[in-house]
């Protein structure tokens, strides 16, 4: 199959309705990442999903909604069965933007979109070309992340089609996602909200919004790489996101991390290996380099993939799966990352991170 990259157009969104009413796949963009859409209920078109992505079954996937549903007098109609108060105050405050919601499901709604599950993940995307897809198509998207399972989410057409060439047949090219990470999913089908995935919307901004919020113990877990705690998101308990080589995050000292990296060089002749860290710390790694001959700043085996200023943690969000794809694409064997704060966004840069992992050596 020739998988085509169209920029966003009145024609190429005629031709992405004809494939989603023919039960076909196509790649959009989104604030977080780019989607692979099928229209929510075709069948043939679900089932795509799964075969493009390589993507278990039972991992259940997110309906996409255009912001003109607000304006109906029940918004999730054959979508979700009951929306409780906390879901049209975050529904209000959040979309379109970066949050999922999970509700009890309607019945009409396909058990291959829910995983056999009898709750919905529904969200409302912000980013335009998204939005006029939705419009333009006047069709309920079923999303996944549009990486083949287990690779990092796509930030750009060009990461969707080192994936997926070949394998769907059209790409809408958007850019860069401005968020760089996946939805915050919060279900709201107990008592009180619970976060299972977090994102850009922390939990400080949802309990402004709705009072005390939980977080599903499994993300808390997300330290230890075999979790006790089984995730009430399906999706989070496969190992994710994870670059080729060996990734090792750690918040060791400049000293320590030095050291061990030049082991690295020295065992591992002929190998590359990549730092994944802030502007900040890659400067400390140079001035180090510096001190006792062995410059780094010239070691044609080591890939320094930068993620911007430590101190703004939305540009490290924005970088983070393309830099885990750069460390692949410069063949990386062995990867050492930097361990952010995990207060805020943080909670879920290192949530990524740690699940991109191969090892962990955290104080
Ligand atoms: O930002 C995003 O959410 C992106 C863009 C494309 O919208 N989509 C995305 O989809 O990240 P995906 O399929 O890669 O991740 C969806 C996650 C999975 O971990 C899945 O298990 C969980 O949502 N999920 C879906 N439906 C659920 C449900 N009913 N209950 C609990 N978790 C659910
Ligand atoms: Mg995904």
């Amino acid at each position: 199959m020739d998988t085509q990259v169209l920029p966003v157009s009145e024609e190429s969104i005629r031709l992405a309705r004809d494939l989603l009413l023919d039960g076909q796949v196509v790649a959009f963009p989104t604030e977080t990442v780019y989607g692979l859409g099928a229209w929510a209920f075709h069948p043939d078109g679900i089932r795509r999903i799964y075969e493009a992505k390589g993507r278990p079954s039972d991992n259940p996937l997110i309906i996409h909604v255009a912001p003109e549903i607000l304006n109906k007098s029940y918004p999730l109609e054959g979508i979700a069965s009951s929306i409780p108060d906390a879901g049209y105050a975050l529904m209000k405050q959040f979309w379109p933007g970066p949050l999922t919601l999970i509700f009890p499901k309607d019945q009409q709604v396909p058990d291959q979109v829910t995983g056999k599950l009898p709750t919905v993940a529904v969200r409302m995307p912000s980013h335009p070309a998204a939005i006029r897809l939705l419009e333009g198509t006047g069709l309920p998207l079923a999303a996944p992340s549009a990486n083949l399972s287990g690779r990092p989410s796509p930030t750009t057409a060009a990461h969707v089609f080192e994936d997926l060439n070949g394998r769907i047949p059209l790409i809408l090219n958007g850019g860069e996602c401005s968020v760089g990470l996946e939805s915050t999913i919060v279900d709201l089908t107990e008592a009180v909200p619970v976060i299972l995935r977090p994102g850009k919307v922390t939990r400080e901004m949802l309990e402004a919004v709705v009072g005390q919020v939980e977080v599903d113990p499994a993300v808390q877990m997300a330290k230890s790489l075999d979790a006790h705690v089984a995730p009430k998101a399906p999706g989070m308990k496969y190992r994710h996101y994870a670059p080729r080589g060996y990734l090792i995050v750690t918040d060791a000292s400049n000293e320590v991390l030095y050291d061990w990296i030049n082991e690295d060089l020295m065992q591992r002749t002929g190998e590359k290996i990549g730092i994944i860290a802030s502007h900040e710390k890659l400067l400390a790694l140079q001035s180090l380099s510096g001190m006792d001959g062995e410059d780094f700043s010239h070691n044609q085996h080591l890939v320094m993939i930068d993620l911007g200023s430590a101190s703004d943690y939305n540009t490290i969000a924005r970088r983070l799966f393309e830099a885990l794809r750069e460390a692949d694409e410069n063949g990386c064997t062995r990867i050492w990352g930097e361990a952010f704060e995990r207060s805020q966004l943080g909670e879920a840069i290192m949530n990524r991170f740690l699940k991109a992992a191969s090892e962990r050596r955290l104080s």
